[in-house]
């Protein structure tokens, strides 16, 4: 059986401002931490990194978990629900140094337009933010070239982090499996 195979790579630019914390999450140093934050300086950080999502074929790292009965019959995809893993990179290639993955749901919330809601967290897995997160919660628009999500969290270094995230799709190939 054909099988239709989509791979979505998208470009992330991340600004983040937090207030600088360290990786130890014992209650102890959090509650040491907190008690400094009057005092505490903010700092922020870029980074730039691709997230890797394949629709469909055996390795797809976003499935359909749910959808409604009337998604089939919308140009928009309507009510169509997906969880993905998706990992993240340094490089554009997938073979490229892996920094952890981009994990959680998006869905297709509007009736007349494509778009997407996304609520997520980068989960890092190397380097100095190993064992943090940054969490995103928001909606972009297959009309936008240069899409935002807000950052409304972290955890680890990125403990009350907020700002931006803007997306670029960099490449969508299609291949037929
Ligand atoms: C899926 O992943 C496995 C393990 O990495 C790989 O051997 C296989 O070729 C992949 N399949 C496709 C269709 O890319
Ligand atoms: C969707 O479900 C509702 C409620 O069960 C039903 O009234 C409606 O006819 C269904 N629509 C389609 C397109 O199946
Ligand atoms: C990331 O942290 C985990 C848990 O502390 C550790 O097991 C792992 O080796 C670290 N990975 C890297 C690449 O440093």
């Amino acid at each position: 059986m054909e099988k239709q195979v989509a791979i979505r790579l998208i470009s992330l630019l991340i600004l983040a401002t937090m207030v600088t914390a360290a990786i130890d999450k014992s209650p102890k140093t959090v509650e040491k931490w907190f008690k400094n934050l009057p005092h505490a300086k903010q700092k922020t950080t870029r980074f730039h990194f691709y997230f890797h999502e394949i629709f469909g074929g055996e390795n797809q790292t976003a499935p359909v978990i749910a959808q409604a009965n009337i998604t089939s019959q919308s140009a928009t995809f309507f009510g169509m629900l997906r969880m993905f893993d998706n990992p993240l990179t340094v490089g554009p290639e997938p073979n490229t140094k892996q920094v952890g993955r981009a994990e959680g749901i998006h869905g297709a919330p509007s009736m007349t337009e494509l778009a997407l809601f996304f609520n997520f967290n980068f989960v890092f897995t190397d380097g100095p933010y190993n064992g943090s997160t940054l969490s995103v919660l928001g909606r972009v628009a297959e009309s936008q070239e240069y899409r935002e999500l807000p950052i409304i969290g972290g955890s680890g270094v990125f403990r009350l982090a907020q700002d931006l995230l803007v997306l670029r799709n960099a490449v969508v190939i299609a291949t037929l499996m």
